[in-house]
């Protein structure tokens, strides 16, 4: 073993970042970046992905730089990104053929309706674990093959390849055209049984099967990078809210977290076997180690928290950062009588409604700015109850306490309200930067930088606990209010 460091890249959906980390799992070095977001037309959203190949190249460079260290002193290189989203590009020259459609866009919306009269839901959801909502792959890449001259006949001939994120990075770095089980569990194509395409889905979804990358485990050498990392194996790929599990060591069945990030997502790990849901979650991959059984996790996928928190600041200008948000909210009691509903995409989870919009409810002349934050800051708590009420619904489990981790998990006065509306302790880790330290820990798991699960486990450490403080007949009331809010965001969108 030369390195003494495993690294992470992880590319989101606003932010690549990359994160040095040492045996203990603690943080050496950061580095992160912003990227374009690019809105063609309303519910249109795109990436430009050599912009976020440039920014990835940038961080590494950076966090070794930080960290003091060349290449020749890590162990391996994981790979966790924002899922979904969708990127095609010339296998000859590297070059992307179009923007990436990304995960919030949605453009697929008649689409969808289409193959929903031709196939059914059912058959897609039977074996994918997914509704035919416009947040999954598939869609796209269908998108991209009808509306770019002459791509099809390119994509027959293997002229072109598909990726997720995942692949486009890993292709980059190693050249090998790969993706991992968790980040294919989101596309629509991959069979939740078999961990493979599905032939029929993908007769259906009229994808050229040429196109495709193999579909690999989640820790595993993919292949050795060349450029900045020169020589480091690129061992691990997770989409970024598998890594986000498997950075909180939740390896149990049983065990869930929340990560609060542009959007939120909880995970529930459900063990070796997908246990499809009748409430409005997705079943899909939690992680897969090697040649070991997969494990599977239900998913509460909420389309818009952080970006809400970003879109008071880049669209309304009411604050001038993200973090003043929690400032701003301080300066009332409570959201005086406002809610915000925030459908940018569409409603996802449990609703899956891609003809919502948002909203915002209860609007009088009282209401100021300070309101505003407050009900925008509610809005993530209310989502993340919808969901959990969901996943108490399944009757797998009832959630007793949330692990959070995020961005947004910084906000004391979020968290509170969270612990209050779930009616549930919330506990923070010591290393909030679980998505990046999931994918470290699976990388390094893959070289054998870290032995086994347990050692993880034990590295995990408790920061913060917030308990529920909130009167139960309030808490009733707020959610009715709620509700009544959600109810106004549908059908806006034919
Ligand atoms: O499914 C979308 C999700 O992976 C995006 O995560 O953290 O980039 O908002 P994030």
């Amino acid at each position: 073993m030369t390195g003494q460091y495993v690294a992470a890249i992880d590319q989101g959906t606003t932010s690549s970042r990359c994160i040095v980390f040492d045996a203990a799992g603690q943080i050496v070095s950061v580095s992160q970046r912003e990227h374009r977001q690019i809105y063609p037309r309303p519910g249109w959203v795109e990436h430009d992905a050599e912009e976020i190949w440039a920014a990835v190249e940038q961080v590494v460079q950076e966090a070794l730089a930080k960290a003091s260290i060349g290449a020749d002193r890590l162990a391996a290189i994981g790979i966790t990104n924002q899922r979904e989203t969708t990127v095609v590009w010339d296998r000859a020259t590297g070059r992307p053929v179009h923007h990436a459609i990304v995960w919030q866009d949605t453009r697929t919306g008649p689409l969808l309706r289409r193959l929903e009269s031709e196939y059914g839901e059912e058959r897609f959801r039977d074996r994918t674990g997914l509704p035919l909502a416009t947040y999954f792959a598939g869609p796209k890449l269908r998108w991209l093959l009808e509306n770019v001259d002459g791509l099809r006949e390119r994509a027959e001939r293997g002229e072109v390849l598909f990726g997720t994120v995942d692949s486009w990075l890993i292709w980059k770095l190693t050249g090998r055209h790969v993706t991992d089980v968790t980040n294919a569990s989101r596309t629509l194509l991959m069979n939740l049984r078999t961990l493979d395409w599905d032939p029929e889905l993908l007769d259906a979804l009229g994808v050229p099967a040429a196109m495709l990358p193999e579909i690999r485990s989640s820790a595993e050498v993919y292949g050795t990078a060349s450029g900045t990392l020169d020589g480091v194996p690129v061992a691990s790929a997770l989409g970024d809210q598998q890594a986000a599990l498997f950075g909180q060591t939740c390896f149990q069945p049983g065990e869930a977290k929340c990560t609060y990030g542009t959007g939120s997502f909880l995970l529930l790990n459900t063990g070796e076997r997908p246990v499809s849901s009748r409430h409005g979650l997705l079943t899909t991959v939690g992680y897969r180690i090697g040649d070991r059984p997969a494990t599977y996790a239900l998913e509460g996928a909420i389309a818009v928290t952080g970006s809400l928190v970003q879109w008071l600041r880049d669209n309304l200008g009411l604050i001038s950062s993200a973090p003043e948000v929690e400032e701003l909210a301080r300066t009332v009691e409570d959201n005086g009588g406002c809610y915000v509903v925030p459908a940018f995409s569409g409603l996802f989870a449990p609703h899956w409604r891609s003809d919502a919009r948002g909203v915002i409810a209860g609007l009088t002349g009282y209401v100021t700015k300070g309101h505003l934050a407050r009900a925008v800051l509610e809005a993530t708590a209310w989502q993340t109850r919808e969901v959990v009420d969901a996943m108490n619904a399944e009757e797998t489990v009832t959630l007793r306490r949330l692990r959070v981790d995020g961005g947004m998990v910084a906000n004391g006065l979020l968290m509170q309200f969270l612990a209050d509306v779930l009616d549930v302790p919330v506990v923070r880790p010591q290393i909030s930067e679980t998505t990046c330290l999931g994918a470290a820990y699976a990388a390094g798991l893959a070289v054998g930088f870290w032995p086994d699960l347990e050692t993880l486990r034990a590295q995990w450490r408790q920061d913060a606990q917030w308990q529920p403080a909130m009167d139960p007949a309030h808490r009733d009331r707020e959610l009715r209010n709620w509700r009544k809010a959600v109810d106004r965001t549908l059908g806006w969108v034919d």
